[in-house]
């Protein structure tokens, strides 16, 4: 015989993760209930209901789930409790010691019959043609409380009726199911936090609303929470109304950004249905966005290519071939070149898309069987300067915190990122706590989503000029130093104090003043003094930054000016404060951890040191350079000059993604061979000689490190499309150039990263499938990971605070470029799109547009959704033009998803001076209307043709 527990919600227990009806009380303190006549120990604040669940006796719910707070509207949870009148609800009735419960009582059972009556009184009965038939709550509630015939009819006034809305790509509502339940519009508020959802009308006539003409018209932005809530067929995915309810989990991380959200992948025989965020996932909590909850049908896109493929010439047509013909002919090429050009003039580049796994065996190919540290990573163009500056600073080149720690946070400054639109299940974390109470600092050029949204407002927004970052924190800095707020104590005990009283003296000169610095940056001097005031009077104060500070020209300069800050006010080392970076790519922080830097091997060592580099000539029985080699922008300027002849790109689209594409593309065409490993024949690929397939984030096996260092499991949903792993290519490519390398599986892998890394130590996947997942450093001094880092002392011993000046860029705005260009991404598109545009999500985004104010709109003769030229010295291209007040007078915004408009056909050579990382933030620009010569291009090849 079944038990209640398993009868209320067979599919969740069957494919699903069980749902206590409330969240887990946090207390220390325990109580003791006796439910049923056997007691159980709880922590306090449980609320009835869960501990009924917990101890084996679920109680019937509709209105209640536990991903979000007791609402007790349903009354379906009633039970007795010894001493009280009525019949409470339990979901929201908290356990209070000696307290006694009875669950199930002929009483109860009769009200709840009652109750569920009247439900479905006003309820479709198609359940068996229904799409939800057997993933319904009020399914299984209506079979949990026995009913069998409803005595109302259904003939009177009622919602059958109610309109569908399928607006949405991904799901339907259809209002005829709707039980009035408001979980889906408490999701909305609890969980995402966009509050897109209301009650419209009252009583009988109340209806569920996304405000607008329905949910692709709305505020909503189909992060899908409101779905995942929802108890019936109401609010239901697209993907299970036609292809039907799951029967089989497996459990994966998303491939997009660097929130690296777990999801239970939901599969139906050999087909996946949804992907839906797990709970248990260390990063998110059971949140997603519209990108991995929905977003993954690129996997399956006719424009996968799934066979190796070579060719003489970029000229000539592809040819199909086997694995072990592509193997022999890249081998062949990459040898025969070395013979002619020297060990030096091959390299390669990693991807921070693909796992820990596949990208060490890259770097492992190159050093090993290259023969030279000719190993970069995409990373080069986004997060170098957060390795450099935080190691320096700190003496570890990753963020401090798990992201949890930001719910202690008091004072958040968010300076160069976009969490809503690049990390959006982070800012649903980030929002929950700034309507808690919590203040925020924004400092960014554009008015992000973040300055003013529902229920936020930025207490300051320090609008500077882009490429004035440095300045800024300095002056901020300047605030603090002057006005006695530097928490001496912390400095005291904690840092390097030859270095902290060098930087107070710089720190001081008047040219770091917020009043010298409001010319340089355009931010009032008064507001400046007011935000840094907040934020060393905050009792934890919080840095979320993103590319906005690394991608300058003083990117490396700017993390460690974020760092000064932090030790100057004592913000690093507990929960609620820290320097966070907040990673682009879904494993950045792998790519770079795992010895993708041509200075670096894995865990962030210098080749240069040979009691490390001996660790891995044993280990691989090979001899290793101690010379750092080249970087992307070295290769690229190497293959035009002659040097460097052959690139191996893995996962990357340099020819979009990097900067000054006409240089790129020169580069790469004059390359004797181009290998490019991905799942599309990319821009990149237009220049290749080489083409092996990729496998998707559904086909992989192995692990990707999120920006706060958990180590995810990525586990293979589906069979590899290609037939292969991608480290089996690479290792056979090793192998093909005469360095053997052999793997049985990924998990192998990983033991050999875990042999030779200190901070990967304790790392394996049996571990990590028992664990969940792991924040490194994991090693004998911290067994189970380390979710804040510094606790007690930094890595590097004492904190090291180093002197910031801020020297304006050379790219500057002038009479023929007057204005700065500055980009980013948009919340349904990532990256160079190559994903995202093979989806449903271009139906938000289908093109990149230019933002810009009204005032240069007006004075160039440009009016909203017109098509204008955007000119740099480097190049130029085309756009629609969005007149906005989001980007100040001088200042223009776009993104970069799509190769049409080739964002980065205008950006220029100029870079970090420490790590090269380009500065895509800050470009000078002309737009004028666009004339029909260029405005008729069709290609990104043509825009370059025509200009
Ligand atoms: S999909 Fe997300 S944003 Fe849209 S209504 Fe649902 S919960 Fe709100
Ligand atoms: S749409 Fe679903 S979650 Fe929202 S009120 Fe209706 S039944 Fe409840
Ligand atoms: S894109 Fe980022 S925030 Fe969205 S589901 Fe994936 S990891 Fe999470
Ligand atoms: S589940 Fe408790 S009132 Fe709805």
């Amino acid at each position: 015989m079944t038990t209640l527990s398993e009868r209320i919600d067979p599919i969740r227990s069957s494919i699903g993760e069980p749902d206590y009806g409330t969240p887990r009380s946090t207390s220390d303190v325990t109580v003791t209930v006796t439910i049923n006549g056997i007691e159980h120990v709880v922590p306090e604040g449980t609320s009835i209901m869960r501990a009924a669940g917990e101890a084996g006796c679920a109680i019937p719910k509709l209105c209640a789930t536990d991903s979000l707070q007791a609402f007790g509207s349903c009354r379906m949870c009633l039970v007795e409790v010894d001493g009280r009148r009525g019949t409470p609800a339990s979901c929201s009735t908290p356990v209070e010691d000696g307290m006694v419960v009875r669950t199930q009582t002929p009483k109860l059972e009769k009200l709840r019959k009652g109750v569920m009556e009247l439900y479905i009184s006003d309820h479709p009965l198609d359940c068996l043609t229904c799409p939800a038939n057997g993933d319904c709550e009020l399914q299984d509630m209506a079979g949990v409380v026995g009913l069998r015939d409803v005595r109302y009819g259904q003939g009177g006034h009622s919602h059958l009726d109610a309109p569908k809305d399928s607006s949405n790509p991904y799901f339907e509502f259809d209002g005829s199911k709707c039980i009035q339940c408001s979980r889906c519009v408490r999701a909305c508020d609890e969980i995402q936090g966009t509050l897109a959802l209301t009650v419209e009308g009252r009583g009988f006539n109340s209806v569920i609303s996304p405000g607008g003409l329905n949910f692709l018209s709305s505020e909503c932005v189909s992060c899908g929470a409101c779905v995942q809530a929802c108890p019936t067929a109401t609010l239901m995915e697209k993907s299970v109304i036609d292809l039907g309810i799951p029967t089989r989990t497996v459990q994966t991380t998303c491939a997009y950004c660097g929130v690296g959200c777990t999801f239970n992948a939901e599969l139906r025989g050999d087909e996946l249905i949804r992907m839906v965020p797990a709970k248990t996932g260390g990063a998110n909590e059971g949140h997603s966005c519209v990108k991995g909850r929905f977003a993954w049908g690129y996997a399956s896109h006719k424009d996968r290519v799934t066979t190796p493929m070579i060719r003489e010439s970029i000229t000539d047509e592809w040819k199909v071939v086997s694995f072990d013909e592509a193997i022999t002919y890249a081998a062949t090429k990459l040898k025969d070149i070395q013979a002619q050009h020297g060990d030096n003039s091959i390299g390669g580049v990693s991807s921070s898309r693909c796992t820990n796994e596949e990208i060490f065996v890259v770097q492992k190919m190159i050093r090993a069987a290259f023969g030279n540290n000719n190993i970069d990573t995409c990373a080069r163009v986004c997060h170098s300067p957060t390795g450099y500056g935080l190691k320096n600073a700190f003496g570890t080149s990753a963020g401090t915190q798990d992201f949890k720690s930001v719910a202690k946070t008091d004072v958040i400054m968010v300076i160069g990122a976009n969490p809503t639109d690049a990390h959006p299940v982070f800012a649903s974390r980030m929002k929950k706590r700034i309507r808690a109470g919590a203040k925020l600092i924004v400092i960014d050029p554009r008015k992000i989503d973040l300055v003013e949204s529902a229920h936020i407002k930025a207490e300051y927004h320090l609008q500077l000029q882009p490429g004035t970052n440095v300045a800024i924190v300095n002056a901020l800095a300047h605030v603090i130093a002057t006005e006695g707020l530097i928490d001496e104590e912390f400095v005291a005990a904690r840092c390097d104090m030859a270095s902290f009283n060098q930087w107070r003296e710089f720190i001081q000169l008047p040219e770091n003043s917020p009043e010298v610095v409001e010319a340089q940056s355009g931010v009032p001097a008064d507001v400046i003094r007011e935000a840094a005031r907040m934020f060393a009077s905050g009792l934890n104060s919080a840095i979320y930054y993103g590319l906005g500070v690394t991608e300058h020209s003083q990117g490396s300069t700017m993390v460690m000016g974020m760092a000064n800050l932090a030790m100057a006010t004592g913000n690093i080392g507990r929960d609620g404060v820290g320097v966070n970076p907040l990673r682009g790519q879904n494993n950045v922080q792998g790519a770079c951890d795992m010895g993708s830097f041509p200075h670096e091997l894995s865990g962030y060592r210098h080749v240069s040191d040979n009691s490390v580099r001996e660790q891995f000539e044993t280990l691989w029985d090979v001899k290793l350079l101690p010379d750092p080699g080249m970087r992307i922008p070295n290769m690229l300027d190497g293959a035009l000059s002659g040097e460097f002849r052959a690139m191996f790109v893995h996962g990357e689209d340099i020819a979009q993604s990097d900067p000054n594409t006409k240089h790129v593309m020169a580069a790469l065409s004059a390359m004797d061979l181009v290998i490019v490993q991905d799942l599309f024949l990319n821009e990149t690929a237009a220049f290749a000689h080489v083409f092996f397939p990729g496998t998707s984030f559904l086909e992989k096996d192995g692990t990707f490190t999120n920006a706060e260092r958990r180590i995810n499991r990525v586990r293979p949903v589906m069979a590899s499309r290609t037939g292969k792993q991608e480290w089996e290519i690479i290792s056979d490519l090793a192998t093909a150039m005469g360095y053997p390398m052999h793997y049985d599986n990924a998990a192998q892998i990983m033991d050999e990263i875990a042999a030779i890394t200190p901070t990967f130590v304790g790392v394996s996947f049996e571990k990590l499938d028992r664990e969940g997942s792991i924040q490194w450093p994991c090693n004998d001094a911290n067994p189970q990971g380390t979710p804040i880092m510094h606790v007690e002392t930094f890595t590097r011993g004492e904190g090291q605070f180093m002197e910031t000046p801020f020297v304006p860029t050379d790219e500057r705005s002038n009479r023929k470029f007057p204005l700065l260009l500055t980009t980013g991404r948009v919340l349904s598109q990532y990256n160079v799109g190559a994903q995202t545009r093979r989806t449903a999500n271009s139906t938000w985004h289908a093109e990149d547009v230019l933002e810009i104010h009204e005032a240069d709109a007006q004075m160039r003769g440009i009016s909203d959704g017109q098509q204008v030229a955007i000119t740099s010295r480097i190049g130029e291209t085309l756009m629609k033009a969005h007149v906005t007040d989001r980007v100040p007078a001088g200042v223009v915004y776009t993104t970069f998803h799509y190769p049409l408009s080739g964002a980065n056909v205008i950006t220029t050579e100029f870079s970090d001076w420490a790590t090269n990382c380009p500065e895509y933030k800050v470009t000078a620009v002309e737009i004028r209307p666009a004339d029909s010569s260029i405005a008729s291009a069709s290609t990104l090849d043509d825009v370059l043709q025509r200009v």
